[in-house]
């Protein structure tokens, strides 16, 4: 398995991986940083060029996971390795609970430790979930979406594509997310947010417009 990033949140994922018994042949991957070290922890090679990687998935294991946060990166490199030959892998932490009618989760999904999701949720590729969000009842969450620690889905909401939620924020029953936007750290959302746009505060207000 090839974890893409090697600092930061992808430091995150190994602990998973590690507490799941999850890190026969794993390697990372970093072609951004100056001067990457051979090894990360002095255990784990860290790959550079898209060469390497290719062997490991014809030699190895063609599975990946994406440590970054960002959804517009998560989605970029998410491609980057599909068309490299590779397979998304779903890690579910150990210690999250998830619940066990209904749900459905895709691939290349990140849910880590403390997380609490109930029932009838569907959460589509490349979404990560991080660290005790918690998420109610008939929730749909769309690709690359970004859920930073401590947020709360509550029952019936629908998050879009990409979209970004801070940590702490809570979005209140039965709303909408449109595609791409961002709802700032420890927000309260209280009613529908449009695409493209961020809000914050409480109750959460349109800050600005994003043009992507
Ligand atoms: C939403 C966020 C990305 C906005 O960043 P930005 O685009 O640089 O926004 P700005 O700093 O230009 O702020 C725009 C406005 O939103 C307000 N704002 C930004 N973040 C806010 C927050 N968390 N709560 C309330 N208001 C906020 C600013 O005060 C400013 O208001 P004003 O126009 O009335 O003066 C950032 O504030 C944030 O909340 N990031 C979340 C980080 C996080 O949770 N990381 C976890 C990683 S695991």
């Amino acid at each position: 398995m090839i974890v893409v990033g090697a600092k930061g949140f992808a430091k995150e994922v190994l602990e998973i991986l590690h507490k799941n018994g999850e890190t026969l042949d794993l390697c990372f991957y970093d072609d951004v940083t100056e001067n990457v070290p051979e090894k990360l922890f002095d255990l784990f090679h860290i790959y550079t060029n898209e060469s390497q990687v290719k062997k490991h998935f014809k030699e190895k294991s063609n599975a990946f996971i994406i440590g970054i946060g960002n959804p517009s990166l998560r989605k970029k490199m998410y491609e980057k390795f599909m068309s490299l030959g590779g397979k998304p892998y779903t890690i579910i932490s150990s210690k999250a609970e998830v619940g066990s009618f209904d749900n459905e989760i895709g691939y290349g999904v990140i849910i880590t430790s403390g997380c609490v999701l109930t029932n009838s949720i569907k959460i589509d590729n490349g979404v990560l979930i991080n660290l005790n969000t918690t998420i109610g009842h008939d929730v749909t969450i769309g690709k690359f979406v970004e859920l930073c620690p401590n947020v709360n889905i509550s029952g019936n909401c629908r998050i879009h594509n990409n979209v970004f939620i801070g940590t702490s924020a809570v979005v209140l029953p039965g709303l909408t997310i449109g595609e791409n936007s961002i709802v700032a750290a420890g927000s309260v959302v209280t009613k529908d947010v449009p695409s493209n746009v961020m809000v914050a505060g409480i109750p959460a207000i349109i800050k600005k417009e994003l043009f992507l």
